[in-house]
């Protein structure tokens, strides 16, 4: 089964998908963006839960449950900050995407939704991040296995526009094209 890709411009925190991603930062414990809007529409228990995590290092992803949000779960990713690129901040970011899905798939969780990892406050330049997530998420499923669909939520037109013409070029590719009998 091959996981289907899309892009979509939308509030992460109403997605009716299996898992959200997290935009978060190493505490767990909440901040601005995108996480402080997770916090807010999860509700308080859901820094309760982060409370007993002790942290996650960045590159690393964590689960919890999605209490008061549609998306059952949430999986919690740390970003690299940007500090132009080479303090390992592509593979930390890879690193983020991958973990996610890992998780994902080890909680047979089927459908899943990204923010724009380390392009908000973290300062990612967005068409390297946009590059680096629709390769790694392809890569990882593929090897995976088990994972339907994975949306890349976006929060401007301009973002989406850039994930769109990632995936059309990715599967306007020959490879993907099945050929007539
Ligand atoms: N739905 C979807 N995307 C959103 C939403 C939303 N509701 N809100 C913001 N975005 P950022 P980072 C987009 O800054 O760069 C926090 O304080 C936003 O437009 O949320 O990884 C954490 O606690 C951008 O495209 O995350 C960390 O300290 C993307 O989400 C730090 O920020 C990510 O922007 C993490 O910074």
């Amino acid at each position: 089964m091959t996981t289907l890709l899309r892009a979509l411009r939308a509030d992460i925190t109403t997605l009716a998908v299996d898992a959200i991603v997290n935009a978060a930062n190493s505490s767990l414990l909440g901040g601005g963006g995108v996480d402080g809007a997770i916090h807010h529409a999860a509700g308080r228990d859901l820094l309760r839960e982060c409370q007993g995590l002790s942290g996650c290092a960045t590159g690393d992803a964590k689960l919890t449950k999605g209490y008061q949000l549609q998306a059952g779960c949430i999986i919690h990713a740390v970003g690299p900050v940007w500090h132009g690129g080479d303090r390992g901040e592509p593979e930390l970011l890879a690193s983020c995407y991958r973990r996610a899905i890992e998780i994902a798939a080890a909680n047979a969780l089927r459908t899943l939704a990204f923010p724009s990892i380390s392009t908000g406050i973290y300062g990612y330049p967005i068409e390297q991040a946009a590059e680096l997530a629709v390769a790694t998420v392809q890569a990882t499923t593929g090897t995976l296995g088990g994972i339907e669909e994975v949306i890349f939520c976006c929060f401007s037109s301009g973002d989406l526009r850039i994930y769109e013409q990632l995936l059309a070029a990715l599967y306007a590719d020959p490879a993907d094209v099945i050929s007539p009998r």
